[in-house]
């Protein structure tokens, strides 16, 4: 049985996480327009990993026959007037959706909600890495995005990231 405060942070979890596919929608949509596909494809696949991460909490709530609120999806409010400010915006994003995820597991443990607390410990790892490679793009941006050729270089390798799905099957 989830703890009703648990259940309600769980249940506003879904929305956050399509928000994060919305806004990061709204980052390649960006990046398509700037003429650099290869950035556009990486945040298109960033959006396909958070609507993912919203389907896990969707379907750990009814797992657990909790009932699923759905809310409305706010506009993406980011200010997007440079190539860093996109990369810079994405970082303090995954910063923010990790303190989302301590508050739900605080909650959990608060709560002895062990159950959550195990379903939620792929997220506090997934954040882990979502702040790395948001953090690293930003440092490849800062090393060569100033020169032609080097932004070039980053755009085609940000082209081969290929989507994947989570390695959390519920
Ligand atoms: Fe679902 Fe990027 O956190």
């Amino acid at each position: 049985m989830v703890n009703e405060k648990v259940h309600q942070l769980l249940n506003d979890q879904i929305n956050k996480e399509l928000y994060s596919a919305y806004l990061y929608l709204d980052f390649s949509n960006y990046f398509k327009a700037a003429g650099l596909d290869g950035f556009a494809n990486w945040y298109y696949i960033q959006a396909q990993e958070e609507r993912d991460h919203a389907m896990l909490f969707y379907t750990y709530l009814q797992n657990e026959n909790m009932p699923v609120t759905l809310e409305a999806i706010a506009k993406p409010d980011k200010v997007l007037d440079s190539h860093m400010t996109v990369l810079k915006a994405g970082l303090e994003h995954e910063i923010y959706v990790t303190s989302l995820i301590n508050d739900i597991y605080a909650a959990a443990y608060y709560a002895r909600d062990f159950r959550t607390m195990q379903f939620l410990d792929w997220f506090v790892k997934e954040q882990g890495e979502e702040e790395t490679n948001a953090n690293d793009l930003i440092t490849k941006m800062e090393l060569f995005g100033s020169d032609a050729k080097g932004l070039y270089m980053l755009n085609q390798e940000l082209a081969a990231r290929v989507y994947s799905a989570p390695s959390l099957v519920l």
